[in-house]
């Protein structure tokens, strides 16, 4: 396993390109199991869950070739087995993302439970009950979901909670059901809508994509087509995050400000300058120390909870006392423990916790668990006075392309190293 060394240093100023949304690309990949014919995606970004995503497609008998473009092509014809191992779905919980293709084109799958992680139980029901309602056959046995359906009708499905791969699971397995279906109470993220481009560009048949209500007028077939992944809005929220906790100026490019248009109004909030163009966005925080901010995460269009983290580390070192609440998952505060080894003063009450900033945190050894949690440490030891070394930073590889070369970019000093710590026999770095 490697460690990211990090000497916190002067503000970071300068120009990033962000890279294509991991969380667009996912379910684009596990689209392509619905056509019979190449699908070419632009802008994938390098990342380990795309490499685990191509390892899981290929496991299936699906060729993924990746040049100046990826290219998916999952000739039914070539399909080998319609089953995602739990070792592969273990390490990537997107995987349940290839049940509705598979069997909306396949009749069949067999996909591992993903299980829980560290931020929650994360239950994949309403992705299930969806495909019940469509006329699937579910069983669960074994920490697998074993599907099985002729063809998928279309149906009515109200969904009890805004979920984004649920809704995305079922929007695709909908494009090849016998009839209509409504997905109400749908998730609006940018990611959603991204899908469903490539879906329409595919001849699907789709309507009301980034509202509440998706309607999906099911095809017998579906034909190849050439998509380019959205710009990553968290990654881009991430360095902007970076910019103005360390009273600096950064600049991200070939991204989207659109799509993050709360996260935008909150560093302005902080006191950042922030001037945008149609493909790239800057903060400036013109050396001031920034102010506290209140964030209370939801479901798109609100406040997204996977810039939860790193606002807890703008916070951390903020003038004055901000409140962070995180409504969407039931553990996501497992930053908060390693950001106080670093001096952070944070008090957890409940779901929310209450961050009183103080002037600059102290470097330490500090624990990745989640992706961004991974970045909030990231941010947090870049800021900091002295030496922080992030452990586990497999977290961060998931969904961050190249994370230290773009800060260093910014004048960041980061080093990835291995990490000689000694392994206790509980598999802790100690
Ligand atoms: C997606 O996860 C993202 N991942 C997550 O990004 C993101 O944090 C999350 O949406 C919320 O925006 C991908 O798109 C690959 P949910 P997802 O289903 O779809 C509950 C990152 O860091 N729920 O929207 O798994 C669930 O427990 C990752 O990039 C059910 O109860 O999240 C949670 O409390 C982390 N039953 C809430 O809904 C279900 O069947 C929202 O989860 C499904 C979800």
């Amino acid at each position: 396993m490697d460690l990211l060394r990090i000497e916190g240093g002067p503000p970071l100023n300068g120009v990033v390109r962000a890279s294509g949304a991991k969380n667009a690309t996912l379910p684009v990949m596990a689209s392509a199991l619905l056509i019979d014919e190449p699908l070419f995606v632009e802008n994938v970004p390098h990342l380990e869950d795309v490499t685990t995503t191509n390892v899981l497609l290929a496991h299936m008998g699906v060729s993924v070739t990746i040049g100046d473009y990826m290219v998916v092509e999952a000739d039914a014809s070539t399909i080998t087995q319609c089953v995602a191992p739990y070792d592969l779905v273990k390490t990537m919980r997107a995987s349940i993302l290839v049940l509705g293709p598979l069997l909306a084109r396949h009749g069949e799958a067999e996909v591992s439970l993903p299980g829980g992680c560290a931020i929650g139980a994360r239950p994949v029901d309403i992705h299930l009950r969806g495909l019940e309602a469509m006329g699937a056959e579910i069983r669960v046995e074994g920490g697998y979901v074993k599907a099985r359906c002729a063809r998928l009708q279309g149906a009515r499905i109200p969904m009890d909670m805004v979920t984004v791969t649920g809704t995305e699971n079922l929007m695709m397995a909908a494009t090849l059901a016998d009839g209509v279906t409504v997905l109400e109470n749908a998730a609006r993220e940018p990611e959603v809508i991204d899908l469903a481009n490539c879906l329409i560009a595919m001849g699907a048949e789709i309507s009301g994509a980034g509202t509440s209500t998706i309607t999906i007028r099911g095809k017998k077939q579906l034909h190849g087509a050439r998509h380019r992944v959205c710009p990553d809005r968290i990654e881009t929220g991430t360095f902007l995050v970076a910019g103005a906790a360390s009273r600096g100026c950064v600049k991200v490019t070939h991204t989207d400000p659109s799509l993050i248009d709360v996260v935008l109004a909150k560093l302005a909030a902080a006191g950042a300058e922030v001037t945008q163009g149609n493909d790239w966005v800057q903060v400036d925080m013109h050396g001031r120390r920034p102010r506290s901010v209140d964030v209370r995460t939801s479901p798109y269009p609100g406040f997204p909870t996977d810039m939860q983290a790193q606002f807890c580390v703008l916070n951390a070192v903020a003038d004055g006392v901000g409140m962070v609440t995180e409504t969407v998952f039931e553990n996501r505060f497992m930053h908060v423990s390693e950001l106080e080894r670093m001096g952070a003063k944070i008090r957890q009450e409940g779901h929310t916790v209450r961050v009183t900033g103080i002037e600059q945190l102290t470097g330490a050894p500090v624990m990745a668990t989640d992706l961004r949690a991974s970045a909030s440490l990231v941010i947090a030891g870049l800021i900091a006075d002295g030496t922080t070394d992030v452990r586990r930073i497999y977290h961060i590889d998931r969904g961050y392309e190249c994370i230290e070369e773009k800060m260093a970019q910014l004048g960041g000093i980061i080093r990835r190293l291995p990490d000689r710590a000694p392994v206790t026999a509980r598999g802790v770095s100690v």
